[in-house]
């Protein structure tokens, strides 16, 4: 009965705070499983940014929901972003669903879950269905020390419980760390600061603390999680010496004994200044990639989202990092069919797509998102037009990524070694720039840094040999 298995939608953010919920159920004695068809609780955590990730999840909802005739005490809960966004309005299409909880509330989820179940193991009727959207001050407290609360896992089970620690729990190579909730950019197209609410900055200190945690546990690799971390504790903290909050956590960071890399997204151009650019040059463990949302190439498109730079500041910055660390990788945000935008101004997307070289990109077809300013302006792109935009820009990328891979044939990149990859044979690990790495390996070597030979790329994976010296392979 404390079987949960936990779908998510979306972003890194969700991805972390998924993490986060299956930790806290853990340590209330749930099980965390794989399996969605073994499970006595379905948990789908939401993405509101596209129709399309909304539809999903609904689609979703809805066939599980007849799941419940057979299994009269499945427990259905829908979180996160589309909860937010949707609220209590998503029971008229889904009237199963048990529970609904947004994006400021997943520290509750627990709670909800054993009431629900006490009420049912006790035969009480439970009236209706589950809604808390509230926003509450300091939520972006509320989730943390997601890995640190294995210990609490343990505990739960007591001395010889029989939580699958290893089973559950594999080693954490590289984790999310969340810096902050929120954005206050209003871009004209974006649902998430009214999924997500205000910019809240969680305090330096508990970042970094988190984060010196992770290390003592074994965690090499620390992605710093944000909507717009470029701006992290802008009313918290002064700049000192020409050094922003950010940076001056970057900084903290860095020096933390066990953490080899850093990484963090999404900064944004506006804030994207030369502090951040030098931090390159002085600080090697942050990686180099970049994931620097443009959206559009146009300027008066930029100017019609909300987004307050031009393309020629954006390939300032570019230029700036290759600068600073020729071998840079780049990655990006685009939407095509904004509402208004002509060939001309594709075409402007185009060019600077292509002058920015990206080794990744995530290209979007505008989604009309209700509430929004975008969703109400005139002259809407038809999909036709979106979608050739949107296959030209795919193409360019492939092409990108095919030359960028195989430069790297033949020389050998600095991998770090996270686990077995898919198949179990194999084992799987990142280059700085990002790249997956497939290659054999001992498992001793999960969480260490190795040397690998690349021998051959794919558009996406690259295979290759360890180059070992007195350390068995
Ligand atoms: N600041 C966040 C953005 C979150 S939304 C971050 O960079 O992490 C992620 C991306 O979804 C945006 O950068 C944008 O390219 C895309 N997006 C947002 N709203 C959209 C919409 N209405 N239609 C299509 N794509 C959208
Ligand atoms: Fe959305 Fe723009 Fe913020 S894309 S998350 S409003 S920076």
């Amino acid at each position: 009965m404390n079987r949960v298995h936990i779908k998510t939608y979306g972003c890194q953010m969700n991805e972390r705070d998924s993490e986060a919920v299956a930790a806290m159920l853990r340590a209330r004695g749930y099980r965390i499983v794989a399996s969605e068809d073994d499970c006595d609780v379905l948990l789908l955590n939401t993405c509101s940014v596209r129709d399309a990730a909304e539809q999903k999840a609904i689609g979703k909802a809805a066939n599980i929901a007849h799941r419940k005739r057979k299994q009269p005490d499945f427990v259905l809960g829908i979180l996160g972003c589309m909860a937010q966004n949707r609220g209590a309005e998503l029971l008229d299409k889904l009237p199963d669903v048990d529970l609904i909880v947004g994006t400021q509330k997943f520290h509750q989820v627990p709670d909800y879950l054993d009431n629900i179940r006490a009420a049912r193991a006790a035969g009480v009727p439970i009236a209706s269905s589950i809604v808390d959207i509230a926003e509450e001050v300091g939520s972006q407290n509320t989730i943390r020390d997601h890995v640190l609360t294995q210990d609490a896992a343990a505990a739960a089970a007591g001395a010889d419980g029989d939580v699958a620690m290893d089973a559950d729990v594999p080693p954490q190579i590289s984790a999310f760390v969340s810096i902050q909730q929120g954005c206050n950019m209003d871009c004209a197209f974006c649902i998430v600061p009214k999924t997500r609410g205000d910019e809240r900055s969680r305090p330096m200190n508990d970042i970094v603390a988190e984060c010196r945690a992770l290390a003592d546990r074994g965690v090499r690799e620390v992605t710093l999680l944000g909507q717009i971390v470029t701006s992290y504790g802008r009313r918290d903290y002064v700049h000192t010496e020409g050094i922003s909050p950010f940076v001056q956590l970057l900084d903290r960071v860095h020096a933390i004994e066990g953490i080899e890399r850093i990484r963090f997204t999404s900064p944004h151009p506006r804030g994207f200044k030369q502090d951040l650019v030098e931090a390159y040059g002085r600080m090697p463990k942050l990686c180099g990639y970049v994931h620097l949302p443009m959206q559009s190439g146009s300027n008066r498109i930029l100017r019609a989202m909300n987004r307050p730079y031009t393309r020629e500041r954006y390939f300032e910055i570019v230029e700036a990092l290759r600068a600073v660390r020729p071998d840079m990788y780049f990655s990006t945000d685009i939407i095509v069919g904004f509402p208004g935008e002509t060939d001309e101004e594709f075409e402007q997307t185009r060019d600077l797509f292509e002058r920015a070289n990206y080794d990744m990109a995530y290209v979007f077809k505008y989604s009309i998102r209700s509430g929004t300013p975008a969703a109400v302006m005139g002259d809407q792109i038809s999909d036709d037009v979106k979608e050739a935009r949107n296959a030209t820009l795919l193409g360019l990328l492939q092409k990108n990524s095919v030359r960028r891979n195989a430069t790297l044939v033949g020389k050998v990149e600095e991998v770090l070694v996270e686990g077995p990859d898919k198949t179990g044979k194999k084992f799987t690990g990142r280059t700085r720039g990002n790249r997956v790495c497939i290659f054999d390996a001992n498992p001793r070597l999960i969480g260490q840094l190795v040397p690998l030979l690349i021998e051959r790329a794919s558009v996406s994976t690259l295979y290759g040999e360890l180059v070992l010296c007195g350390v068995e392979a």
